[in-house]
């Protein structure tokens, strides 16, 4: 009877594994026809393995097993009924004619209203060589793609992820809630335009940790509307730095709250942390950012306001920035300037910077203590050996 009794214990203990397992479902995009070969198009394949996976009623998996996959503009719909996991293991890449991106409204790979997707490993190519030599030579070219995009989704996982030769931003979070980047390696040459490295903006609660940014334009970019927002451990350069803007193009716009980076190295980048808007009217601002346990190596502006941005002077009637700034701190940032002016503080005349605060900050040039310039802005120092600092 005690026997009888155990298997019975023991082969519904097996059953409810197995039922726990197949529940978990599994989807391998060759199994829809992708084919490894980095020539055939898999876009289908990678659509189809997509539906059924947002079809499941539990968990499920989409893998992506090594090869190189030729995938065409993309975007993946939700909502979706269950967790989705896209396990990479392969490389996708973009068609080398650009102008097969071009009717894909700025976007390659584009996740939109989705819940709960983890997007793991894996790398991007988007092929954007041909592309940038395009802009370059002033040629008719395509507008050009974003390599990753996330619009309207909200608990997001971005893991392990590789991401090169992208033709505009390598990943872009717009409007979306929850997201968290880690561990991913982003790069494309210092010569390449407009290659922002993560560009976040509407959302709330992005966290990129452990990122590694080589790129043409900024490493990381913070535009209007973006809120409760940690970078840490971030390596920037080549590049123009991590920036919070532009803002202020609009006239009403969403400010920008609650941004920390911490620990962070930017080598040979064209700034360090920057704040820019147009010097237009706007409603909009900044408050509440703490960038802390920086390294600066021969970096050209380390620390940067900018409230004057208006290239060419096309389209600032009055000249000064509606944008407020306040609350802004420095803490313990170290290391070389590529230039004199290590510190740069040019706010608006009409919304001067408030509550701007530089604390143990070494910056040197040609290893003298480097200098600052400030216009229009308030705020306190301490343990900054720096002659003629504003306050
Ligand atoms: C600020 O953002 C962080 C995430 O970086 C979050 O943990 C914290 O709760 C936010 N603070 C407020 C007051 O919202």
């Amino acid at each position: 009877m005690a026997n009888l009794i155990s298997s019975i214990l023991s082969f519904s203990a097996l059953f409810s594994f197995l039922l726990f397992h197949c529940s978990n479902a599994a989807y391998n995009v060759l199994n829809f026809g992708a084919k490894p070969d980095g020539k055939t198009d898999s876009t289908q394949a990678f659509l189809k393995a997509w539906g059924a996976a947002c079809k499941s009623g539990s968990a499920s998996t989409i893998s992506v097993p090594k090869g190189r996959y030729l995938v065409k503009a993309i975007a993946f719909r939700g909502p979706c009924r269950s967790r989705i996991t896209v396990q990479i293991d392969g490389t996708i890449v973009a068609p080398s004619d650009y102008w097969a991106l071009g009717n894909s409204e700025g976007k390659w790979i584009l996740f939109i209203q989705v819940n709960r997707v983890s997007v793991i490993g894996g790398t991007l190519d988007a092929s954007g060589p041909a592309f940038w030599a395009c802009r370059r030579t002033g040629r008719n070219c395509p507008s050009g793609a974003r390599s990753i995009t996330f619009n309207w989704a909200t608990n997001i996982v971005i893991s392990g992820l590789t991401s090169i030769n992208s033709q505009l931003s390598h990943m872009v979070i717009n409007s979306c809630k929850n997201v968290m980047v880690k561990d991913v390696r982003l790069s494309a040459p210092r010569q390449s335009l407009n290659t922002d490295g993560i560009h976040v903006q509407g959302s709330t609660g992005v966290t990129v940790t452990r990122a590694t940014i080589q790129t043409g334009d900024d490493c990381v970019s913070i535009g209007p509307g973006t809120r409760n927002m940690l970078m840490s451990n971030i390596n920037c350069g080549p590049g123009h730095g991590v920036s919070i803007g532009s803002l202020g193009w609009g006239p009403r716009e969403d400010g920008v709250q609650n941004i920390t980076l911490t620990d962070a190295v930017f080598s040979g980048s064209d700034n360090g942390v920057r704040i820019k808007s147009w010097a237009r009217p706007s409603n909009g601002f900044v408050n509440n950012v703490l960038f802390q346990n920086i390294i600066m190596k021969n970096v050209a502006n380390p620390i940067i306001i900018d409230q004057n941005y208006c290239p060419s002077n096309q389209g600032c009637p009055r000249q000064s920035s509606g944008v407020k700034i306040s609350q802004v701190t420095y803490r313990n940032i170290k290391g070389t300037s590529a230039t004199q002016k290590a510190v740069s503080f040019d706010c608006s005349s009409s919304n001067p910077c408030k509550g701007i605060k530089l604390q143990d900050i070494k910056l040197t040039y040609m290893n003298k203590a480097a200098s600052s310039s400030c216009k229009n802005v308030a705020g306190s120092s301490s343990r900054v050996p720096m002659p003629g600092l504003c306050f």
